[in-house]
């Protein structure tokens, strides 16, 4: 099953619902809510009270990709605002299986994410126990960079990983996607795709619908 998850961080805020509205009617089924603390990352975006907002208007699919540190100090927040899974950061965290355990416990579906320099091995031991990986292809912070070839390989390995276990996990790749390099992602593994820069310049509905046609 694939699913195309645009990124909001590159919307034009003051437009937020036509945006998410024009990727719904291009055939979208997730949104991806991107939550930067200014610690883990450098940057700082938005947090429950969007999503929440968002949450009252859409039934997409709320796909909450946490680029915050200590992410256990607000798994409720997130939940109790409308996400429908919680992805945070191998790298975030001392407690990893105690946030995915927390996650549950608010009955959302959980992600588990690896920065571009991250060893894929530190996923692994998680992968039976999550619904999705997200292999990172920028470094986290910023929408609109260039996907880093190098993580392909990573892709790969995760998503064999996820086959010879026969697990059920998803795995989604998040960062520089555009419709040149869709197809080298997806034959090597991934079935969510994250795209930002891509969809919302131009014509957003035109644009997500490209790249769920190339999806199908
Ligand atoms: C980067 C974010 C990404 C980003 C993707 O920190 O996690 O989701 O918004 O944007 P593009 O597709 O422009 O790389
Ligand atoms: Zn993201």
């Amino acid at each position: 099953m694939y699913h195309f998850s645009p990124s909001i961080l590159s919307a034009d805020f003051m437009e937020l619902g036509d945006a998410i509205e024009a990727t719904t009617k291009g055939g979208s089924d997730y949104l991806h809510f991107d939550v930067m603390d200014g610690i883990f990352v450098p940057s700082i975006s938005f947090g429950m009270p969007v999503l929440k907002c968002v949450r009252a208007k859409t039934n997409l699919f709320l796909d909450v990709h946490l680029m915050i540190t200590k992410p256990e100090r607000y798994i409720k927040e997130f939940a109790e605002s409308g996400a429908d899974l919680i992805t945070f950061h191998v790298e975030a965290t001392d407690d990893i299986a105690g946030t995915i355990d927390l996650i549950r416990k608010f009955d959302c579906k959980v992600g588990l994410a690896i920065n571009p320099e991250t060893d894929a091995k530190a996923i692994k031991p998680y992968l039976k126990d999550i619904d999705m990986a997200l292999v990172m292809t920028v470094h986290p912070g910023f929408g609109g960079q260039s996907y880093i070839e190098e993580c392909t390989a990573k892709i790969k390995q995760v998503s064999d990983w996820i086959k010879e276990e026969k697990l059920d996990c998803d795995l989604e790749v998040d960062g520089g996607v555009k419709l040149d390099n869709l197809d080298k992602v997806l034959s090597n593994g991934a079935n969510v795709i994250v795209a930002g820069s891509a969809v919302f310049k131009g014509d957003i509905e035109g644009n997500t619908s490209e790249f769920v046609k190339k999806m199908l």
